[in-house]
């Protein structure tokens, strides 16, 4: 009957966590992996440097990084049989769905470490998923468009095998365009991590119980799935071909994020944490000129983004609220450019994650953090007698 209820005040919320992985400042706009600024080291490093970095917390030396590619290219190929599980979906299933099916699948494979107590167990499964992971993320997207498998090229990088995996023609030489790599090694290295992020809290939630790395993992990449979330990249992409289709009218999709009356928001706009602009985004923006300039693509969604960014920057409903351009909101741009499939958008997206979520999960286990079990605040009924269904 409406009784006042609190929450027990000494009850630890377990739904925030201590981390020392990566520094976020929403007022300013800053982030920081492990220390170091993304500005820098998307410019200065590349994205194995930072996978590294992210999970052992200190920037590789040329040894080190060169044991680390090393023993993930020994790690490099799949079973056979995970072929099988992937000839079951459908092409019309979505290559995010297929992602984390395939990502929960290896745990039948390679047992993930449920036991953390061996740093060397640790570690093999760390490079074991590293190597694994960029196949499933190809072969995901080799699948919807009916061409045959392909597994990477030892004698290639990490970013360089990923894209020859996605692109290989099958009756052809394959040939690297330098300009695609560093584009997506830079692209990777703005996604790999954000602090405790939807999906990277599924992650740190889901192996607080104990579930191994893997199935930690394809929580994560479903969580990330979400147009609010990962997905928004994909969805920005729709957003902006929609506007181009009704003649570039960016005033009707504004008014339309405004109206309170309808769902539509401005996708790749606004932030959980940013009140201010997303560096990734300051970064990506940049990236997108100087990219799309190299491969001499002229994209009028460029264009209509540019100008969508101008008036929601002086429009008082954005700038009220703090909405500003976020990760997603140009990263697509880049993607068609280097003819990455709309659909996979999001799949690049937790690519570029991977070491992010490797490295909180690792913490959270290390850290010995207690399963995870956030409380409530009750808002229902108190307590009733029980009524015999003829007395209802
Ligand atoms: C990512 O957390 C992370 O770090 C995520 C991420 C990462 O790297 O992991 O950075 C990646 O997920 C980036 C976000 C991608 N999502 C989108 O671009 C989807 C569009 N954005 C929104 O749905 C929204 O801004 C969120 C979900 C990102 C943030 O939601 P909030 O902070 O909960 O904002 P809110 O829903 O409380 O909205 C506050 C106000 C509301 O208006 P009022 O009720 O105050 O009148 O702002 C409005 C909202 O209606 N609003 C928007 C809007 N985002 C918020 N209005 C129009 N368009 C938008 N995009």
């Amino acid at each position: 009957t409406g009784g006042v209820i609190t929450l027990d005040p000494g009850y630890k919320n377990t739904g925030s966590c201590e981390s020392a992985i990566t520094f976020l400042d929403g007022e300013k706009g800053i982030l920081r992996y492990r220390g170091y600024s993304i500005e820098e080291l998307a410019e200065k490093a590349d994205f194995l440097e930072v996978a590294y970095l992210l999970i052992f917390g200190e920037l590789p030396n040329q040894e080190q990084l060169d044991k680390f590619h090393a023993d993930i290219k020994a790690k490099s190929l799949v079973d056979d049989d995970i072929k099988k599980i992937l000839d079951a979906f459908p092409k019309s299933a979505h290559p995010m769905g297929v992602l984390s099916s395939l990502t929960s699948a290896l745990t039948a494979f390679y047992p993930s470490p449920v036991d953390v107590s061996s740093e060397e167990a640790m570690y093999n499964s760390i490079v074991r998923i590293l190597g694994k992971f960029p196949i499933l993320v190809a072969w995901s997207m080799r699948k919807k468009h009916g061409l045959p498998l392909e597994y990477g090229d030892d004698k290639l990088g990490y970013v360089e095998n990923i894209l020859k995996m996605m692109f290989k023609n099958p009756n052809s030489e394959y040939e690297q365009n330098p300009i695609l790599v560093d584009a997506l090694d830079k692209l990777l290295i703005l996604h790999a991590d954000h602090e405790q992020n939807c999906s990277t809290s599924t992650v740190r939630i889901t192996g607080s119980s104990h579930a191994g790395l893997f199935v930690s993992l394809a929580s994560g990449i479903s969580a990330l799935w979400g147009p609010l979330h990962g997905g928004a990249n994909q969805a920005v992409l729709e957003m902006l071909e929609a506007i181009k289709e009704d003649g570039g009218d960016t005033k009707k999709y504004m008014a339309k994020a405004k109206d309170k009356n309808d769902p539509f928001r401005l996708m790749g706009f606004g932030h959980r944490v940013y009140k201010n602009f997303d560096p990734r985004a300051r970064i990506i923006k940049k990236a997108a000129d100087e990219v799309l300039g190299d491969l001499g693509v002229e994209d009028p969604i460029l264009d209509i983004a540019k100008g969508l960014e101008q008036e929601a920057l002086k429009d008082p409903y954005f700038v009220e609220r703090k909405l500003y351009p976020n990760v997603d909101f140009y990263s697509g741009i880049i993607y068609r450019a280097m003819g990455i499939p709309v659909e996979m958008f999001t799949v690049m997206f937790a690519l570029g994650r991977l070491p992010g979520w490797i490295a909180q999960w690792r913490e959270m286990r290390l850290n010995k953090e207690p399963i995870g079990r956030p409380r409530q605040l009750y808002t229902g009924a108190t307590y009733r007698e029980f009524k015999s269904i003829d007395k209802r």
